[in-house]
């Protein structure tokens, strides 16, 4: 069933869970995602990076991700994720999104401020939660980390915006990390008491489990999964090249890579805490 942020952060915040949000890319990486959440009984969001909801494959991905999320038995949200401006927003509102995430973190305060604030107003008319970001999660490849969220402009940024949940920089990146991170799990539990909202961490590829868990305990309640699926699709997609006796119907040699994307999901799922909380 298709459902909103607001509701699917929700069940995990009263559960004390998690939801893995998996971030798309076409409809096989869509079709393992939602396999493994029917088969582990789990809420899950499925997300798209703002790039495909400005070019076309976002236009074709869309409809088969609101359909798959009407037809699954567990609760389904689609997510805009680090959507930029206004232009990504309103395209994956009208593509049926039911959770938008407004990323200012590299603008000013007042300027991410403005922006989150007009978000939440404009998806309020349709009844969609917004994620924003606060302390901006930078890519595993820069030469310096940025400020760590701090639980003082957490606290004021969610006074001033009404966002549904919180994006923060508490030591995590995107990208596979060169050495394992090191969550800054007391800063977690700082802001969560300081906010009182609901916590998403980004950069879920490569975050040793045990720091998971530790960071759920603390207050995270959104945990993003790119790199992690795209790698293990690649590794599926190998693997059938590798086999002599592959198909070359292209529904036939995709359905490893399916198979792949599942089994990672299964992995996230059950590390966050999501099995059998539909
Ligand atoms: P990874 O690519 O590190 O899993 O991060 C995903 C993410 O945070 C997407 O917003």
């Amino acid at each position: 069933m298709l459902v909103t942020l607001q509701e699917i952060i929700g069940m995990a915040d009263a559960g004390n869970y998690c939801i893995p949000a998996f971030n798309v890319y076409n409809t096989e990486c869509l079709m393992g995602v939602l396999a493994a959440a029917e088969e582990e009984k789990a809420p899950v969001i499925i997300q798209l990076y703002p790039r495909l909801v400005k070019e076309e494959v976002g236009y074709y991905l869309s409809p088969a991700i609101v359909a798959g999320a009407h037809k699954a038995s567990v609760p389904v949200c689609f997510h805009l994720d680090h959507g930029p401006t206004e232009l990504e927003v309103t395209r994956a509102l009208r593509w049926g999104a039911t959770g938008i995430m407004l990323d200012g973190s590299a603008h000013s305060f007042e300027k991410n401020v403005e922006m989150t604030k007009h978000t939440v107003e404009v998806c309020s008319y349709v009844g969609v939660g917004v994620e924003g970001e606060i302390g901006h999660v930078g890519s595993v490849n820069d030469d310096v980390m940025g400020e760590m969220t701090t639980p003082e402009e957490a606290a004021e940024f969610v006074r001033q915006t009404g966002v549904t949940c919180l994006a923060v920089l508490v030591g995590n990146a995107h990208g596979h990390y060169k050495k394992p991170p090191c969550l800054d799990i007391d800063r977690i539990k700082a802001i969560r008491e300081a906010t009182g909202i609901p916590l998403v961490l980004h950069g879920g590829s490569g975050i040793p489990d045990d720091q998971v868990k530790a960071a759920i305990n603390a207050g995270i309640r959104k945990m993003n999964i790119a790199t992690d699926l795209c790698c293990v699709f690649a590794e599926g997609t190998k693997a059938t090249l590798d086999d002599p006796k592959r198909s070359i119907a292209v529904d036939i040699f995709m359905k490893k890579p399916i198979e792949y994307v599942k089994a990672l999901a299964v992995e996230k799922i059950r590390l966050a805490g999501a099995s059998g909380k539909a």
